[in-house]
């Protein structure tokens, strides 16, 4: 079988003494979109932050393109071509919008930095009106849009999204939805946490379902959608 382009395997950990997750498996392959759902609670954005190096493993692994970045800091894996948007606190408020986009790139070296904040203005055309502005005095919408835009400066391999359509309107959430589609066919893996499962399923080569940090249900979105007691437990019947 071929390896997963990003996979964080039967991960087991939590804070402090208390287990979390209980040999949970995440993965995505290359310019896919994987969705994690689940209760409140569930492990989710545990998860999340497992794979990025911001929790501790007692067992378990994560590997990208074949490579173990168990040990790898969070930085150090930005590094090798990983990008997160956590669930809170992803943007400096105080900081104009085009600010927040430099600070993403802080560890680029190279002279494209104005070529990668082109793309992201083509992606969002509201930053680069708004580009001027605090982050802070945007909507909810656009302040995701700041926070997937500064993940992208650093031009990510698979771009991890905790939650990116917390709080914003149906069409908004559509909208951003897009986008992500957009980004996974330019190449980059998709690895998203969702509330909105349903429509987040739909647009999911992979979903997986995640109860009390292990593994429920996974398999394609289509198959999850058209699962009996996946509708009936997780998406509303
Ligand atoms: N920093 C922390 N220290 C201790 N316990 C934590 C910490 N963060 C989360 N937890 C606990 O870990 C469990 C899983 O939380 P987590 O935030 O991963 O769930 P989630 O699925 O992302 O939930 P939500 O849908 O509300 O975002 C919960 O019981 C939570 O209280
Ligand atoms: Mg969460």
């Amino acid at each position: 079988m071929a390896h997963p382009f990003l996979i964080g395997e039967n991960m087991t950990g939590g804070y402090g003494a208390v287990d979390i997750l209980h040999s949970c498996t995440l993965a995505v392959e290359k310019g896919e979109i994987a969705v994690i759902v689940g209760p409140n609670g569930a492990g989710k954005s545990t998860a999340m932050k497992a794979v990025f190096g911001m929790l501790k493993l007692r067992q378990g692994s994560v590997r990208l393109n074949g490579e173990d970045i168990s040990r790898l800091s969070p930085q150090a894996r930005v590094r090798k071509g990983m990008g997160f948007v956590p669930q809170t606190q992803n943007i400096f408020t105080s900081m104009t919008v085009e600010e927040n986009l430099e600070m993403g790139a802080f560890i680029r070296e190279d002279e494209g930095i104005q070529d990668t904040m082109a793309q992201i203005y083509d992606l969002f055309p509201i930053l680069k009106e708004k580009r001027h502005q605090a982050a802070g005095e945007l909507s909810g919408g656009q302040r995701q849009q700041v926070a997937v835009g500064r993940a992208l400066m650093t031009r990510p391999q698979v771009l991890m999204l905790d939650e990116p359509t917390a709080g914003v309107s149906p069409i908004v959430m559509d909208e951003l939805f897009d986008r992500i589609i957009e980004i996974a066919r330019s190449g980059i893996s998709i690895l998203m946490v969702e509330q909105n499962a349903r429509q987040a399923l739909e647009i999911a080569d992979k979903g997986y379902v995640l109860v009390q940090g292990a593994n429920r249900y996974s398999d394609t979105g289509k198959a999850l959608l058209a699962d009996p007691e996946v509708r009936k437990s997780f998406l509303g019947g």
